[in-house]
């Protein structure tokens, strides 16, 4: 994507500012972490069962929309297991020389999180689910007739994996994971809270109205609220006394372009697009990522997921469809 969206849930690695608000956000234990009440109960009794038995807790894998707090939970559950937690990313995990050395650096119970786990080649994968499966590493020393095979011992560790798309996971590794659980985008009350929480820590000054205001335009996803909630404060701070109230809000929003539901030009522009040349007919991914000049794998992961959340695009057997809902939010009247 060329132009960076206000709504992006994508943090850009040159965004340093964004990256340091973040970690401070980020909320470290369960308390702090709203919603997400199914997955919070099922860790939380994994988490009290595995320290009672001494033992690491099974690997857990973590999918869903970006911004939805994968990472944090990785995080929240290293904390409440009061365990070290390594961070790495599938692209990032080149060769199974390099997964054989951060295995064998883990201490016991420690969590290695890996981020975008879908993007790991298959050798590395290989390697990891035997790992996963009896803390053993199979490696192969030296070259030609004289290569062996040796065993190592692992300490026992515990794999998080996060991914945007589960459909990409191997079946093999997928089956190493105990627990499997979809984030679900947030609701406007927990939204709300968040802001309200962000707010408090940024320790800056929002009516109670616009933090309810600016919940519905979040797109239901923590990382937006922080950063629309960030947005708002640098615009009552240039504008205003540093205030943020229902007026500041919306002339903010209206600034960045982003509607009551949270929808931003681009996404303005898909929908607009999509009906301006195919009307309320099914469209295939590939036609709509040529309409608007993106990656079908962007439109799939940035774009749809919240559009379908709203029922303002549907999926059929052959295609993309835009609903009656999305042509009266965006003012238009469906032909024929
Ligand atoms: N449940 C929550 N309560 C409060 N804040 C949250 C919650 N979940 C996420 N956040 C906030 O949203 C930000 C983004 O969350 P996080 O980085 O965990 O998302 P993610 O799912 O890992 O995204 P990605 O797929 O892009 O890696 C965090 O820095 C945190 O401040
Ligand atoms: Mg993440």
């Amino acid at each position: 994507m060329a132009i960076e969206r206000i709504i992006d849930t994508v943090i850009h690695d040159d965004n340093n500012d964004e990256q340091v608000i973040e970690v401070t956000l980020r909320p470290q234990t369960f308390v702090d972490y709203v919603g997400q009440e199914r997955l919070k109960k099922n860790l939380k009794l994994a988490i009290e069962a595995a320290k009672k038995r001494d033992e690491p807790i099974d690997h857990v894998l973590l999918y869903g929309p970006p911004g939805l707090g994968k990472t944090t939970m990785a995080t929240v559950i290293a904390n409440e297991m009061g365990k070290n937690i390594r961070v790495t990313a599938g692209p990032a995990i080149e060769r199974a020389g390099d997964l054989a050395s951060i295995l064998t650096n883990l201490g016991d119970g420690d969590i290695l999180f890996i981020d975008e786990i879908h993007r790991l080649s298959r050798a590395v994968e290989e390697v990891l689910y035997s790992a996963m499966e009896d803390y053993k590493l199979d490696i192969v020393i030296g070259k030609g007739p004289a290569a062996r095979s040796v065993r190592l011992d692992l300490p026992k560790f515990t794999v998080i994996g996060a991914t945007t798309r589960t459909g990409s996971l191997a079946a093999p590794l997928r089956d190493r994971f105990g627990h499997i659980h979809r984030l679900e985008f947030y609701t406007p009350k927990e939204i709300e809270q968040i802001i309200k929480r962000a707010a408090t820590i940024l320790e800056s000054d929002i009516h109670p109205d616009a933090a309810k205001d600016l919940s519905t335009r979040a797109r239901l996803t923590p990382r937006i609220a922080n950063r629309l909630l960030k947005r708002v404060r640098d615009y009552a701070d240039v504008n205003g006394d540093g205030i943020i109230d229902t007026m500041t809000t919306t002339r903010a929003l209206e600034m960045l372009e982003v509607d009551e539901l949270g929808l931003d030009p681009a996404d303005r522009n898909l929908l607009t697009s999509i009906i301006d040349n195919y009307g309320d007919n099914p469209v295939g991914l590939t036609t709509i990522a040529a309409l608007t000049g993106d990656e079908a794998t962007t439109i799939e992961d940035f774009y749809e997921p919240y559009l379908l959340q709203l029922g303002f695009i549907e999926r059929t057997p052959r295609g993309r469809r835009v609903t009656p809902k999305a042509y009266r939010h965006l003012g238009r009247t469906a032909e024929g």
